[in-house]
């Protein structure tokens, strides 16, 4: 039963995702294809993702739908309409929108992210699919199914953040990119990318929530056993507004000189507080301590551990035990920060 309502729902996201590519390459999609253009993304590439276009108005998708006897209700549960607040019947959810089809790693259409080619900023820039009882957004990377023939190539991923930075580095020749969507990475993602490649260039945008993000990504990547490095960009850019400004020579030098993820978040939590008060450098440690957990080979532990120790001016012996028992050893990691420049020996027997 399950299976035939998987397969009736891959039926009518691939209905859907047929007419909105009808959409785009027809006369409705002029000003669509005029947007894609102006984002350097080529025809080639718009194909190869299957990018279409959601015209304006407020049933195009549903009469179309309805034609091939798919009604309202079972356009709603696969998410792409929404019921009237007033009256009866339904809408399209995507309208007026560029949309990128999420496929699974087979190429079926699960679901679908629009983004408004509207040029004031009224509508909301993007609107996804909702999960649905055949797609779980955390399951899925945006982008796999048409990288994960160069990544395996390449023996490593482009980890980036949006469908555009995906879409721009295929078109700019990096097949390698793909995107967990505006979520943090999950361990199911980063397992899914484990399949293919044993490295991970993360290339989020340069602003906090970017740099935040890829903090974020320790866990998944450290479950996952899959290495994991950094590019870090300008406040401003992401990996697409960069590759254009700067070109594809300018990013492939920043992928080559991509520092180790734990390294860069090391030094991230450290460099603000060296010869910072003692909160701050108390603060850090915690942080710090945050980032070493995530390290599970007992060597890069060490030598994490005592680039800490060193820079914090913190005694490694205390700082091990402090980072393994945080609850019992504040108040003496917090005198020895005080007395830094006479740093304690602690026998962790006294524990
Ligand atoms: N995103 C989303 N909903 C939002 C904002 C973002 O789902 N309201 C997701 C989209 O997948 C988007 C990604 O998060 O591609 C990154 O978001 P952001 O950096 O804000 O957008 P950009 O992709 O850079 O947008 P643009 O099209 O302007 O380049
Ligand atoms: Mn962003
Ligand atoms: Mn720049
Ligand atoms: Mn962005
Ligand atoms: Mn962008």
């Amino acid at each position: 039963k399950r299976r035939e309502g998987k397969k009736l729902y891959w039926q009518i996201m691939e209905t859907a995702r047929a007419y909105f590519e009808s959409q785009l390459w027809g006369e409705a999609g002029a000003a669509a294809r005029h947007y894609l253009t102006e984002r350097e993304i080529d025809e080639e590439t718009a194909k190869n993702f299957g990018l279409g276009y959601a015209p304006q108005g407020w049933q195009n998708l549903l009469d179309h739908l309805q034609s091939k006897g798919i009604s309202g209700k079972i356009a709603e549960r696969a998410g792409l309409a929404l019921s009237r607040n007033k009256g009866s019947g339904h809408y399209d959810r995507f309208r007026h929108r560029v949309v990128f089809p999420v496929v699974d790693i087979w190429d079926h259409t699960l679901a679908f992210g629009g983004r408004t080619i509207a040029a004031n900023d009224d509508a909301p820039k993007y609107i996804n699919s909702p999960e649905t009882k055949f797609y779980t957004k955390g399951e899925q990377l945006y982008g796999l199914h048409a990288a994960k023939q160069g990544i395996q190539k390449a023996g490593y991923a482009l980890l980036v953040e949006g469908n555009f930075d995906v879409i721009c580095l295929h078109a700019k020749g990096f097949d390698t990119a793909v995107a967990p969507m505006g979520t943090a990475l999950t361990s199911e993602q980063a397992r899914l990318l484990q399949r293919y490649c044993d490295q991970v260039v993360i290339a989020f945008d340069g602003d906090s929530a970017g740099e935040e993000a890829t903090v974020r990504c320790l866990q998944a990547f450290s479950e996952a056993k899959l290495e994991a490095l950094v590019i870090r960009f300008d406040e401003l850019e992401d990996p697409d507004t960069f590759v254009r400004r700067h070109g594809a020579e300018a990013l492939s030098q920043k992928i080559e000189q991509a520092q180790p993820l734990v390294a860069w978040a090391l030094d991230r939590v450290l460099a603000p507080a060296e010869g910072d008060n003692v909160d701050r450098k108390l603060s850090a440690l915690e942080e710090a301590g945050d980032v070493l957990r995530h390290v599970g080979n007992q060597l890069a532990w060490e030598h994490y551990a005592q680039e800490v120790s060193r820079r914090l001016n913190i005694a490694p012996k205390l700082l091990k035990d402090y980072i393994r028992r945080p609850d019992q050893l504040r108040s003496r990691a917090r005198q020895a920060v005080i007395e830094a420049h006479r740093p304690l020996e602690l026998d962790s027997a006294e524990y």
